[in-house]
């Protein structure tokens, strides 16, 4: 074999996906696609009022219909555990681990009473999935009605603090400070600014709209629960079904290895594995079942209709004085879910004042839950709105606007970042931007009768790391494979895990595979928040390295051993090979030592979770967004023609699926400026564009030449691997930078998204 002196770092380097030829040629198996013998089909019945009480379901006619098996109501279904969850509460005790912590999950079919239009009231199960789709229309329900709320204006003067806001966390023994009203400085600096700014900026309920609906097969086998489902969190859908249904955890196997994109629509179980799991229980068959598109609108959150004012105070030398952000967002009647909306407000930019408020509206609505950035990408469009207002108001150029309020330390918690390359992707971005030629007054750029604007923001996202378990299990052929219950969505995970055990394996990348998305592999955090590098990134690397030192131990005592004797200071891994740093020859393979010691293989799990370097620094990923809008002036039609996004994300673990996890983040954030919003009649409490006809997400033809690239940072505190999140930064500042390049365009503000053609006449 050959001899590489030291290993060379494959971190960094591109590599293609390992699982891209299984998804383009239908190899990769999801959720709904797996067969059982004995499956049987389920289709739901929803709710056509938004608000009051189920009078009376008729199913005769539903259950006498061709092949029908069960029609499950609340009248019938089996009852089942849905626990409150309370500040201050025993996390253990806690049913779904990204629920708000505050409320009770949907207690589905277990009542008469209706939150929200089209929620699940019955459920039929057939022999197909035509049959059972036919019988839903056979279900005939009546309702006593009320008057549903679901506009968030008319609803202003009932807000509330969240109760989050009000107690403390239980796991850290903190106020969770993003409910939570903070003061920072002189509370009375806004009205004593030489510059004032103070608008009231409005974003739509938005839907993730992934590819892969949500579906759930569930098959009960000797009081035993298996389910194939679409998630985000194997573990949690584990533990939330153990609860749900009373079973021990280790009496539900859930298995997830490829998810069609989710963009944080599966964070949470929801109802339809309950659903699909009682109906299995009940026809004692396997049960398929596949919320439809438009089902998709109410089947999971969503997120959140916000308004938030954002008031800006500075000296005539644009440094700012004072910081307002105040932020209104919509909840279910039965959760009280928060996000980080105004935190942005007290750290993104340095001012020595700075007030924020989060209040909570209820709502005849599904739950909102996390999409796409959450918090940081709807308080960012607020205040960089805000900020380019100010640029305006001020003359001075936006981009120097806000390198004068570059916060060198963060300015809410005081701690020093963990590293931070803002000043570099503003300085890289503009530069391949060509930022420099841009004239200052809006419409002064024109191409023919098109009106050219120029528009930028910054990008921030915090850097989470979370509990995590992983193994690498090294066999006698030569071979490796990395494992931990991790879900991937799409962002490169089959491929970064493979990537990191080679690395910490000291294994050519070839040798070494990974393996996800099965409750049976060790604990995985959360899919989403852009940790799963940081988290179980950093569990597949130390559990790489816990498993080349175990070869090391038994080798140093075996007379049979070249090496014997040596110690880990002495000896260097590299190429599947143990050998002498002073003497490279001297060494053995990885498969001598097993098949020496006759094992098959050798292996280790590992536990990572973070350490303290989280109280002592501040992490986050920063960006620079610059966008380019074309107006017709005389038509208003607005097209985005080019986009620049500069980042810095730490160390890069793999350049190619990275840089389009960004241009893929940026596709979203232009969706959110420009074309995405779920609407709402007030009157009935419905929302009436629940397809993908009328919800437009943006498609080829709308999206321009994107570049994503990444400045060079090294952070050594953030996680052993130095990497910070880069998912979520790429959509935070998006939607801004747009709507900032529309008023440089137009001379137009649009305070509410998303910016349609009608709001630029
Ligand atoms: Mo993400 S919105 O945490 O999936």
């Amino acid at each position: 074999m050959s001899q590489r002196m030291s290993n060379v770092p494959l971190i960094g380097k591109p590599v293609e996906r390992v699982d891209g030829r299984l998804k383009v040629t239908g190899g990769a198996r999801y959720a709904a696609e797996f067969k059982h013998t004995g499956m049987t089909y389920g289709a739901l019945v929803m709710s056509t009022i938004a608000n009051g009480r189920i009078k009376g379901i008729d199913s005769k006619d539903a259950e006498r219909a061709p092949g029908v098996l069960a029609v499950i109501t609340h009248l019938n279904a089996p009852r089942l555990r849905f626990p409150e969850r309370r500040v201050g509460m025993d996390p253990r005790l806690v049913d779904d681990h990204v629920a708000p912590l505050v409320g009770q999950s949907l207690p589905v079919l277990q009542g008469p009473t209706i939150y929200f239009n089209s929620q699940p009231v019955a459920v039929v199960v057939a022999e197909t999935l035509e049959q059972a789709e036919y019988a839903t229309t056979l279900v005939k329900v009546t309702y006593g009605e009320e008057k549903p709320i679901t506009s968030v204006e008319a609803e202003m003067a009932r807000a509330f603090p969240p109760q989050e806001g009000l107690g403390k966390d239980p796991q850290t023994g903190r106020q969770p400070d993003r409910a939570a009203d903070v003061v920072r400085g002189d509370p009375q600096a806004l009205s004593k600014a030489e510059v004032v700014v103070d608008e009231t900026y409005t974003i739509p309920i938005e839907h993730h709209n992934p590819m892969e609906l949500l579906s759930t097969i569930a098959e009960w086998k000797g009081g035993k629960l298996t389910v194939h489902d679409k998630t985000q969190w194997v573990p949690n859908v584990q533990g939330y079904l153990a609860i749900v249904f009373g079973l021990p955890e280790e009496d539900v196997h859930v298995i997830s290895p490829f998810v069609g994109g989710a963009f944080g629509s599966s964070l949470r179980p929801w109802s339809h594995p309950v659903v699909a799991a009682m109906a299995a229980r009940v026809v004692k068959r396997p049960v398929k079942l596949v919320v439809t598109r438009k089902q998709m609108f109410s089947s999971h959150g969503h997120r959140p209709y916000t308004v938030q004012r954002v008031a800006l105070g500075a000296g005539k030398d644009g440094r700012l004085t004072a910081i307002v952000h105040e932020g209104y967002a919509q909840t279910s009647l039965y959760e009280e879910n928060t996000e980080n909306l105004v935190n942005v407000g007290r750290m993104l930019y340095a001012s020595p004042n700075c007030i924020t408020k989060y209040r909570l509206v209820r709502g005849n609505v599904q739950t909102p839950l996390y999409m796409r950035a959450p918090g940081e990408c709807s308080g960012v469009f607020a205040l960089d709105s805000a900020m380019d207002e100010l640029a305006y108001k001020l003359k001075i150029d936006p981009l120097e606007l806000r390198i004068r309020n570059h916060a060198d330390s963060d300015p809410y918690s005081g701690l020093p970042w963990s590293s931070k390359s803002l000043l570099e992707c503003y300085k890289q971005g503009a530069e391949k931007f060509g930022w420099a030629r841009r004239t200052i007054e809006p419409r002064s750029m024109r191409d023919g009768h098109y009106l050219i604007g120029w528009g930028m923001s910054t990008g921030t996202y915090p850097t989470w790391r979370a509990p995590s378990s992983a193994r690498a299990r090294i066999f006698s052929d030569g071979t490796a494979v990395v494992q931990s219950s991790a879900s991937d969505m799409g962002p490169g995970t089959w491929t970064t895990m493979k990537i990191i055990g080679a690395e910490a394996l000291a294994m050519d990348l070839s040798q070494v595979r990974s393996e996800l998305g099965d409750s049976t592999l060790p604990k995985a955090a959360v899919h989403g928040g852009s940790m799963t590098t940081a988290s179980v990134g950093s569990a597949v690397y130390e559990a790489g390295l816990a498993a080349r030192a175990k070869l090391l131990a038994l080798v140093n005592t075996d007379s049979r051993s070249p090496l014997r004797g040596t110690s880990a200071e002495q000896v260097d891994f590299a190429n599947g090979r143990i050998f002498l740093k002073t003497d490279p020859s001297r060494g053995e393979t990885y498969s001598d030592i097993l098949r020496r010691n006759r094992l098959e293989s050798i292996e280790a799990t590992v536990d990572s979770k973070p350490g303290a370097e989280s109280e002592k620094f501040s992490m986050h990923a920063f960006a620079a967004h610059f966008v380019e809008v074309r107006v017709d002036s005389e038509l208003g039609v607005l097209r985005v023609s080019r986009t620049v996004s500069a980042c810095g994300g730490g160390r890069i673990i793999n350049e190619q699926t990275a840089r389009s996890q960004i241009s893929g983040a940026v596709v979203g954030g232009l969706g959110m400026a420009l074309t995405e919003e779920t609407v709402m009649d007030h009157r009935m409490g419905r929302i009436v564009n629940s397809s993908l006809a009328e919800y437009h997400v943006p498609v080829n033809a709308d999206i321009p030449k994107i570049e994503a690239f990444f400045v060079q940072e090294r952070d050594d505190k953030v996680n052993p691997l130095g990497a910070k999140g880069i998912g979520e930064v790429g959509y935070v500042g998006v939607a801004s930078a747009v709507a900032n390049a529309v008023f440089h365009a137009t001379g137009k503000r649009v305070r509410k998204l998303p910016i349609t053609l009608d709001k630029l006449l």
